[in-house]
């Protein structure tokens, strides 16, 4: 089996982080996105991998190069425009050949692996498995109409959806799925759509089994999103202090402390992860926060957050809560006259202020 990860598009929803870092790269508890896929794919024994990336752009193959790191190996796939999940299928046939395939968008987290799945295709003898996850709001999405434990019929992103369902961004195929992304057209978005691939299989008697998914999975499209992600891992993860704490700092629940980093004067109160070389002083991190190297936190207080590598937080005197913040981003107090505030911004940037 070989498996199919997206990391393409252009994460309009994650403006300004986006303008400079694919989405795919940002980090969830210090981790890239893109990194979890490739570590639940290798996780399933599968190690031929086919990464589709921006044509313009090398910044995942920067990260990830060949896969070794990750004892897997990655084909690089470029798609010159966002044509639709279908399209991506399409474009994939070369590298797919006749082997049956996990389709993974790697936008979307799921703890728990995904082996368990592919047994399931396997055991299923289907040509097409999907997961399926209860939401909320089943109009973002792919949905499902189910009858007596089958699937009847998907729809994408429906007024009038048949379930709470949606289908999630992992599907497990055999090369049936190529007949039906060449035999479709495109959606009134003007994209190949992946459920219209589904439905085409439906109605040409292929078989869809299903799982329900019972871990967890996110779209992770807008920055609430990410947070929330940031917040499920970490609950996840077990306490590893490799930095130093003094004796005036208090660390509560389970943290993770980059080796070089200082804590000194300050509470901590996890889930938190402290990347490498960072410097905290004074301070309080609240739980679901993660923070990437070398950043320093002197006098302030921040909760529920994501700060990327090398940000300066000094003297802030309000809590920062419910943030995301890019590489070297500074909120500092100002000491100098007129007291007032200063914002230098990157277009599509967001504060609010209380
Ligand atoms: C895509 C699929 C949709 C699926 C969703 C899962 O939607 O088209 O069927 O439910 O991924 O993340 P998109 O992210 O393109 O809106």
């Amino acid at each position: 089996m070989k498996a199919l990860i997206t990391a393409g598009g252009r994460g309009t929803r994650l403006r300004p982080i986006t303008h400079t870092k694919n989405k795919h790269l940002i980090p969830i508890a210090n981790k890239p996105m893109l990194a979890y896929a490739i570590e639940s794919v290798a996780e399933a024994g599968i190690t031929s991998i086919g990464i589709i990336t921006n044509a313009d752009s090398q910044d995942v193959q920067d990260t990830f190069g060949n896969g070794n790191s990750y004892g897997v190996e990655i084909t690089y796939i470029p798609q010159e425009a966002p044509l639709g999940l279908a399209h991506v299928v399409k474009i994939s046939e070369d590298f797919i050949k006749t082997d049956p395939f996990l389709f993974y968008l790697g936008d979307n987290m799921l703890v728990g692996g995904v082996k368990k799945f592919v047994d399931s295709f396997e055991a299923s003898k289907a040509n097409c498995h999907l997961t399926l996850a209860k939401v909320k709001d089943p109009q973002r999405f792919g949905v499902p109409e189910l009858n007596n434990g089958q699937i009847i019929s998907i729809v994408e992103k429906p007024s009038d959806p048949k379930s709470d369902y949606a289908v999630s961004g992992l599907y497990i195929y055999d090369s049936s799925i190529f007949e039906a992304v060449n035999a479709i057209s495109p959606s009134a978005r003007g994209e190949l759509e992946i459920s219209d691939a589904h439905q085409y299989l439906l109605d040409n008697g292929f078989k869809i089994s299903y799982s329900e998914i019972t871990g967890w999975w996110k779209d992770t499209g807008k920055p609430i999103d990410l947070l929330e992600a940031n917040r499920l891992v970490l609950d996840h993860q077990q306490s590893n202090i490799l930095g130093s704490v003094d004796g005036n700092s208090t660390i509560t629940g389970n943290v993770i402390i980059g080796k070089g980093s200082t804590i000194q004067n300050s509470i901590i109160r996890g889930p938190v992860i402290i990347g490498e070389d960072c410097d905290i002083r004074d301070s309080y991190i609240g739980p679901f926060t993660s923070i990437d190297d070398n950043t320093s936190i002197f006098h302030s207080e921040i909760e529920f957050s994501i700060v990327l590598k090398q940000c300066k937080i000094h003297d802030v005197g309000f809590r920062i809560e419910e943030s995301l913040l890019g590489a070297e981003v500074e909120i500092v107090k100002s000491k100098r006259l007129p007291k007032t505030n200063r914002f230098m911004l990157a277009d599509h940037s967001n504060i609010e202020v209380s």
